[in-house]
């Protein structure tokens, strides 16, 4: 990766409040297909639309519940990559750091991030419709396995379209974007409200805004550094040279 951009190493290093915002392109580097990318994109087996809504479980739950086991093992065999490391490590050495992620691998929380507010939720969590309470799903099971305090059958603990966002957390990523001086959007194609709102709450405060994802989305034009590269490639050296 050549030198960065004038001033960006050096805004990392001052800023006192840091966020970032993650989509699936931090999580490509670690074999997690995105939603979007064409060639190995979810969409490009199922379309998501079909499958991650309150109807399709409805209307077919056994379904519903082999794609998320099937992407579950997915997540299951993926491991941390480069990116999260490095975002684990910024944490470490940002005096206040939030990580808001809009995916549902947990990959974060396993390469060591611990401030994480997890947008759509975990998918390797399940949650009873009924109660909210949540448990480790049945790997075993081709069906979703019933509730142990009502038997309701349990859904993923995922946000499916057309839902709203768990209050707490959108409130969290929206207070940190809104009160931060830096605010990193990492492997999101900003597409999807209301995580991709955040970068322009936090432009809107003045923060310095830095995009990282190999390709040019609606927030490059608007971002302070938009840097074409992947997570994994351009984030270790970014906080190296911040923090080294
Ligand atoms: P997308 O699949 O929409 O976008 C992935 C982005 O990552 C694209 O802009 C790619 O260019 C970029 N990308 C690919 N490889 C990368 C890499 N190695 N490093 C950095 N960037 C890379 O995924 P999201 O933006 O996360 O919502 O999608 C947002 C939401 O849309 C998802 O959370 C999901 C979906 O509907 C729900 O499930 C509710």
């Amino acid at each position: 990766m050549p030198g960065f951009p004038p001033g960006l190493v050096g805004a990392l290093r001052e800023a006192r409040r840091v966020v970032a915002l993650t989509g699936a392109g931090i999580s490509a580097e670690s074999g997690v297909p995105t939603f979007r990318d064409a060639q190995a994109g979810l969409w490009a087996r199922y379309d998501p639309r079909e499958l991650a809504t309150p109807e399709a479980f409805e209307h077919d739950p056994e379904l519903v519940w082999k794609w998320y086991a099937w992407r579950r093992g997915l997540v299951e065999r993926a491991r941390p990559n480069a990116g999260h490391a490095a975002l684990a490590e910024l944490e470490r050495a940002a005096p206040v750091f939030s990580l808001v992620t809009q995916n549902v691998d947990g990959l974060h929380r396993e390469a060591g991030s611990e401030n994480v507010v997890e947008l759509h939720g975990n998918i390797r969590r399940s949650r009873c419709p009924a109660e909210g309470l949540t448990v480790e799903p049945d790997e075993a099971g081709h069906a979703p396995p019933p509730c142990p305090n009502c038997g309701s059958p349990l859904r993923p603990d995922v946000v499916w379209f057309g839902e709203a966002l768990p209050a707490a957390e959108i409130e969290a990523a929206s207070g940190a974007a809104r009160s931060c001086d830096l605010f990193l959007s990492v492997g999101t194609s900003g597409l999807v409200y209301p995580a991709a709102a955040l970068p322009y709450e936090a432009l809107e405060n003045g923060a310095t805004v830095v995009e990282i994802n190999p390709e040019r989305t609606p927030l490059s034009a608007h971002a302070g550094f938009s840097l074409r590269g992947k997570a994994g490639e351009v984030l270790p050296p970014l906080v190296g040279a911040a923090f080294g």
